[in-house]
């Protein structure tokens, strides 16, 4: 059977290029061999004939005179005895003398009797010609002569059988010494390409070794050897590949980010947008007050801003927002430790009406969520939020500085942005981030401007969900209301010739948390929390903390801490419900009412279970600092998460941040998105009452052994799992995407395309 010089791989048919280059220099010897070996044996062939012929004259010069005088001496009669003497030469075979009649005269006895005068003596001049007798080759020389009256010709016969049995050895010593020398070559070649090759393989071992600890390859290595800049590129996208990669192994953080703008986004300008401002100023009494918003997207963007630098648009929605800024609306932030210029965005009454109550928040919130509250779409909302997107994207243009900058979209509030953000900056890579849940196609479908907002979106380069799920929604709508090419396998989707990925990456927090840093230790908090709130020593404590939102099931969880004091009232007087809420929206219906409804529920709770000196239920409606938020939940014995749906949800995650002393449950949602990551938390159906009610219990009589186990498990995850994972997974697609773009672009030019 023939050998297959093809290897299979991963489905493909690759070819092996060892075996092409054996094959070649194989075909290459033998041609050697062939030209060359024949060549040397005729060189070999020729050269022996003639020294023949040169010996046949010799002989026939130094005797001429003897056979001449022989001939005219009695009739020649003596000569055959003194040719006999001569041809006993070896290689002479025979003598003669060829009489102009055609006569062969005194020819000695080896002479064949195929040799006659007639053919071999016929002309006038010496003729040297070879001839076959009996499978032998003969050289007849024939050379004329005259003796007195005898004419003829001197004949001289010489075996040449020894000139081909040299040729054929010429050609098999010249066949042997090529192959000997082309195998002694290839040898010494291999053996040197060996040596050369290990020396090599050490220097990429050591230096992948660098890498995989995350220092420089040694800069004597690299000096030493033959590092071509390809496989210092190599090297360096490997290393950036490992942060991203191997989770736990490099411990994502605001250097690993900045080292990964620096490798592989080198003078890159970012810029993000959101509608809420990380940090909001406010008159109060007479004095400015600075206002850290109770938002997971500041909770999570804020790090990473302060991590890349550049800046931030978002609206300026402070009542002393004007006066903190200059005069181009910038103003450097964090305050007293500035790393990023907030830019603010003025939006009248009217248009905070119509764009962020109205169509953000009563249209594609509502629809966005599974929360049983009926999207509102008005024509005058959609107006607004058409108008807002396109100022937020002529902000965005008046704030680059390149035609090529990273721009970070955020939220539901911009689904238009992107695409309106490219039409300005043709070049710029946009990364939207949706931090909400995208809901299945069938209730998209009812929002009367989905294919602008499909369309609006699909400007992205690349656009982010929390999880898969919301992906494939996403990709579901797409099939369904825009004219486009969807990849699944790369998961894309093409319009009009550009290509969007759609990818999931799951938002978290940073690690550590910074309102972390200043917390005394748990039993302090709870302490404080216990005198704040006036509850006795042993009261066990449950927390929920988060916006005054109808997705977060807050009611939801007061039902469930009801229920379970109805079934066991043992837990009264010792257990307390802290409810935590910021209040959000206010001008909406939905959220006045739900406010409403909480306080009135936590009353009716009250009244049935509580006393004079105990309230099972505790509603603090107001916006809590980090610090705060961070001291309850040190505080607490159960965090409760009870969101009805979420995108992800960071207070379950922030929750697990900080209990450094690895005590306390997490109750959380099934709906949530942090469910799919904090698997050991005590999952509920928020709309399931009773189960809720017995997690509680089960939360409050768990054995710390068990706490600890299942809280060290996810604050592994989220300490891995952080935020800068977050945003470096999605930088890191963005360089992928940018350096495609870069090659494509440098082939279209160098072929005129
Ligand atoms: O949950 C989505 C989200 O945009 C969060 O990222 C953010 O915390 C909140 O909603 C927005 O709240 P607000 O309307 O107060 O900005």
């Amino acid at each position: 059977m023939p050998v297959d010089w093809t290897l299979r791989s991963a489905g493909r048919h690759v070819r092996n290029p060892l075996a092409i280059y054996a094959g070649l220099a194989l075909a290459g010897m033998a041609l050697i061999i062939l030209t060359v070996a024949p060549l040397a044996s005729k060189v070999v062939q020729r050269w022996s004939q003639r020294d023949v012929e040169l010996r046949s004259r010799l002989v026939f010069n130094s005797i001429r005179d003897q056979v001449a005088a022989g001939l005219a001496q009695s009739n020649g009669t003596n000569l055959v005895g003194f040719f006999n003497r001569i041809a006993e030469d070896e290689r002479l075979l025979a003598l003669g003398f060829c009489s102009d009649a055609g006569q062969l005269l005194h020819a000695t006895k080896r002479l064949p009797p195929s040799v006659d005068c007639a053919s071999v003596a016929r002309t006038k001049n010496d003729t040297l010609a070879t001839v076959f007798d009996a499978g032998r080759r003969l050289l007849v020389s024939a050379f004329p002569m005259s003796a007195g009256a005898v004419r003829g010709h001197f004949i001289i016969l010489h075996d040449l059988s020894f000139v081909d049995e040299r040729a054929a050895k010429a050609r098999l010593y010249a066949a042997s010494a090529l192959v000997g020398g082309m195998v002694g070559t290839g040898l010494l070649a291999a053996a040197i390409m060996l040596g050369a090759l290990r020396g090599w393989q050490q220097v990429v071992r050591s230096a992948l070794a660098d890498v995989r600890q995350g220092i420089e390859p040694s800069a004597r290595r690299a000096d030493l050897l033959p590092f071509t800049s390809d496989m210092r590129l190599l090297l360096r996208d490997l290393r950036a590949e490992r942060r991203e990669g191997d989770g736990l192994q490099v411990q994502w953080s605001p250097q690993t980010l900045n080292l990964l703008l620096e490798e592989r986004l080198p003078d890159t300008e970012v810029i993000a947008v959101s509608n809420r401002e990380p940090y909001i100023h406010n008159r109060k009494n007479g004095a400015v007050a600075l206002q850290i918003p109770a938002s997971g997207l500041v909770a999570a963007l804020e790090p990473v801003m302060r991590a890349c630098g550049g800046k931030w648009i978002a609206h300026g929605s402070g009542s002393a927002d004007r006066e903190t800024v200059d005069a181009r609306d910038h103003i450097r932030v964090p305050p007293g430790d500035p790393a990023y210029t907030l830019r603010r965005v003025w939006l009248s009454e009217e248009e905070q009406d119509g764009y962020y109550y109205g169509f953000a928040n009563e249209g594609l919130w509502p629809l966005c969520h599974i929360a049983f509250v009926r999207p509102t779409f008005r024509l005058e909302d959609w107006q607004q939020y058409v108008a807002i997107n396109q100022r937020f994207a002529d902000a965005v243009a008046q704030e680059a500085s390149r035609d090529d900058p990273i721009v970070l979209i955020h939220d539901y509030h911009f689904a238009l942005l992107p695409a309106m953000v490219r039409e300005h900056l043709p070049h710029a890579t946009i990364l939207t981030f949706w931090h909400i849940p995208w809901p299945n196609s069938e209730t998209f479908s009812i929002c009367p401007w989905r294919e602008e907002i499909m369309y609006g979106l699909l400007g992205s380069t690349i656009l982010g969900f929390h999880t898969q799920f919301h992906c494939n929604n996403f990709l579901e709508a797409t099939d369904r209301f825009v004219e486009s090419r969807i990849d699944r396998e790369q998961a894309s989707v093409t319009v009009a010739g550009r290509e969007t990925m759609i990818r999931p990456y799951p938002i978290s927090i940073e690690w550590p948390p910074s309102a972390l840093a200043g917390q005394p230790p748990v039993a302090e908090c709870r302490e404080a929390v216990r005198r704040r709130f006036a509850l006795p020593p042993a009261t066990r404590i449950a927390v929920g903390i988060e916006r005054f939102d109808y997705t977060k099931g807050i009611l939801d969880r007061m039902r469930a801490i009801d229920d379970l004091l109805r079934r066991q009232p043992a837990w009264k007087g010792r257990l307390v419900f802290i409810q935590a809420a910021a209040p959000t929206r206010g001008k909406l219906a939905a959220y006045s009412a739900l406010q409403c409804e909480a306080e009135r529920l936590a009353e009716e709770i009250n009244l049935r279970h509580g006393s004079a000196t105990y309230k099972p239920i505790v509603l603090v409606i107001r916006h809590h600092d980090p610090d705060e938020v961070f001291e309850l939940f040190r505080a607490a014995d159960v965090c409760v998460v009870s969101s009805l749906h979420d995108g992800m949800n960071l207070v379950a995650k922030e929750f697990v941040a900080s209990r450094d002393d690895e005590q306390g449950v997490l109750i959380l949602s099934t709906f949530a998105g942090a469910a799919r990551e904090l698997s050991e938390a005590l999952m509920v159906n928020p709309y399931d009452t009773y189960a809720m009610g017995e997690a509680l219990e089960q939360a409050l009589l768990m054995p710390p052994a068990e706490q600890r186990e299942r809280l060290r498990l996810m604050r592994e995850l989220v300490r891995v799992r952080n935020v800068y994972r977050w945003a470096g997974q999605m930088l890191l697609d963005a360089a992928r995407l940018r350096n495609q773009q870069r090659i494509v672009a440098s082939m279209v030019a160098e072929t005129g395309g």
